[in-house]
């Protein structure tokens, strides 16, 4: 965890192991730098030349110094150069993100961050600082749970200041908590996606949200795997079938002051493990299942955030959480299951679990709620990080508003979003023979991502809906400085930033 706070002192007059300042490209050597070298860094200007550092986009350079205080660390990041007269706001989450990298590489815990001008950005200094220490906090993230060498834990929170520059304070404070409570969610998430599949099981997340529940003062209900099969949930129930473990059907209410406000719908996929059910899985694509739950765990982590920011929006939670394993009475390809709102769906591969939980869940949501939309969120598809890699989420959705709101608050939030297209085209891709849909789509309409989600389509009624699908972005994903291996929490600022300007 991070601690954050604000001095209206010059950069070189703090207490800090690690001083910190990002740098346009090719900017002439004067203001904190110029203090900096004059403070504590000598010979600074010559190392940046030496080092060949011009302030390219993700540029660093470590300069350390000896001084009557210790050894200190002066960091320099790139902002590279403007685009249509201004920087662009990742460049700038990225530079933050290399920096806290470097301070947990020198083992510092005091940070002195001096805040670049919003204006260089087109920001606010709100957004300024809620950006900085939301991606401050991500960059600090770790999970050191199941390590017992000492030498490799981390031992310390990271102590950050915010170094102002004629920013305005009340702002930037404001902006700064509103980050630290939305890190919290994202790193929340992070954590019970990385927590191995026996230590994060339905039953454990369905305590969790309990947990963050009472915590705000949410409702909530929780079904376990025997109401789940009396109320007809047939496609949680046989995914759940083959494991040992009950799974759990858990709502979450959050309710605004606000009267007469809108609700958003929100459903996220939790599957502990999938191996796949008797269609099982290759060992080497089995590793990483741990992460699909990941769809839930974003709702949990926006939840949490969201019990704190008190958006004026009702948030309805819908949670299915199973495990995928094969056994002698789990459900079989052939098998045919019958729904919550009565559809009926023939089982063609027991891998394809995602959707038969979903199914279930967004049927309820949207049975038991006046919806004003339904966002869901989901590990769904391989076929998603082939079609789009692993830098943007899969939305897919037939209502041009919801998508609006939602690349709108991609945009503002960080998490990328890339519209793929939901054309009737693809529905009979999962006509079936002998039930009313099928739960793979036919080999010759290719594009898994998209007739998966056309399977989710028969359980929305016609509530605005729209679906994410997070596979290629929910784990492991490579290069983005505030990332680590393991889980990103994608989507926990999506749905704080959607749910925070909805309008
Ligand atoms: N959880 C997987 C999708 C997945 C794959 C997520 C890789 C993250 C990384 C999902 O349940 C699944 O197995 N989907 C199948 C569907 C297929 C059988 C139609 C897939 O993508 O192979
Ligand atoms: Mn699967
Ligand atoms: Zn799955």
């Amino acid at each position: 965890m991070i601690r954050v706070n604000t001095s209206k002192f010059p950069l070189p007059k703090h207490n800090a192991k690690c001083f910190a300042l990002c740098v346009e490209q090719d900017a002439t050597f004067e203001g904190s730098l110029m203090t900096m070298e004059q403070a504590f860094v000598p010979g600074l200007q010559r190392f940046m030349a030496d080092a060949n550092f011009i302030g390219s986009s993700g540029q660093k350079l470590v300069v350390p110094a000896l001084t009557d205080k210790g050894i200190l660390y002066c960091i320099l990041v790139g902002l590279g150069t403007k685009k249509n007269g201004f920087f662009a706001i990742e460049t700038y989450r990225r530079a933050v993100g290399t920096i806290v990298k470097e301070v947990a590489q020198v083992k510092s815990d005091t940070l002195a961050l001096q805040l670049p001008d919003s204006k260089l950005f087109s920001v606010t200094d709100d957004y300024l600082a809620e950006q900085t220490v939301t991606i401050a906090d991500m960059a600090y993230y770790h999970f050191d749970e199941f390590i017992t060498d000492p030498k490799r834990k981390w031992l310390h929170d990271l102590v950050v200041t915010l170094v102002l520059d004629g920013h305005n304070e009340d702002a930037i404070n404001k902006g700064s908590y509103e980050g630290v409570v939305i890190a919290r969610g994202v790193n929340f998430t992070r954590h019970w996606v990385d927590m191995p599949p026996d230590h994060a099981t339905p039953l454990d997340l369905a305590e969790k949200a309990k947990e963050i529940a009472q915590s705000h003062g949410f409702s909530i209900t929780i079904f376990n795997e025997q109401e789940v099969n009396q109320m007809g949930m047939g496609g949680l129930s046989a995914v759940s079938r083959g494991s040992e473990r009950d799974c759990h059907l858990v709502i979450l209410e959050y309710k605004t002051k606000k009267p007469h406000a809108p609700t958003l719908g929100i459903v996220g996929k939790g599957i502990t493990f999938d191996s796949g059910g008797l269609s099982i899985k290759p060992a080497d694509s089995m590793e990483t299942m741990k992460d699909d739950m990941s769809g839930a765990a974003a709702v949990l982590g926006a939840l949490d955030a969201l019990g704190s920011l008190q958006p004026e929006i009702n948030i309805v939670a819908v949670l299915p959480l199973a495990e995928n394993l094969p056994s002698g009475k789990a459900i079989k390809p052939g098998d045919i299951v019958t729904f919550y709102n009565g559809k009926t769906a023939e089982i063609l591969n027991t891998d394809a679990e995602g959707r038969l939980i979903l199914a279930d869940a967004l049927a309820y949501a949207v049975k038991h709620y006046t919806l004003d939309a339904l966002v869901d969120l989901a590990t769904l598809t391989g076929a998603c990080s082939i079609a789009l890699g692993h830098f943007y989420t899969a939305l897919l959705s037939q209502h041009d508003e919801l998508v609006k709101k939602i690349e709108l608050a991609s945009k503002l939030s960080g998490d990328r979003v890339w519209r793929l297209p939901l054309d009737d085209d693809f529905k009979p891709a999962i006509r079936s023979e002998y039930a009313d849909i099928k739960n793979i789509g036919s080999k010759k309409y290719s594009a898994g991502t998209i007739t998966a989600a056309f399977f989710l389509q028969n359980f929305v009624g016609d509530v605005p809906w729209a679906h994410l699908d997070i596979a290629g972005t929910a784990f492991d994903v490579p290069d983005i400085s505030y990332y680590r291996s393991g889980a990103t929490g994608v989507g926990v600022r999506l749905l704080v930033e959607l749910a925070m300007n909805w309008k």
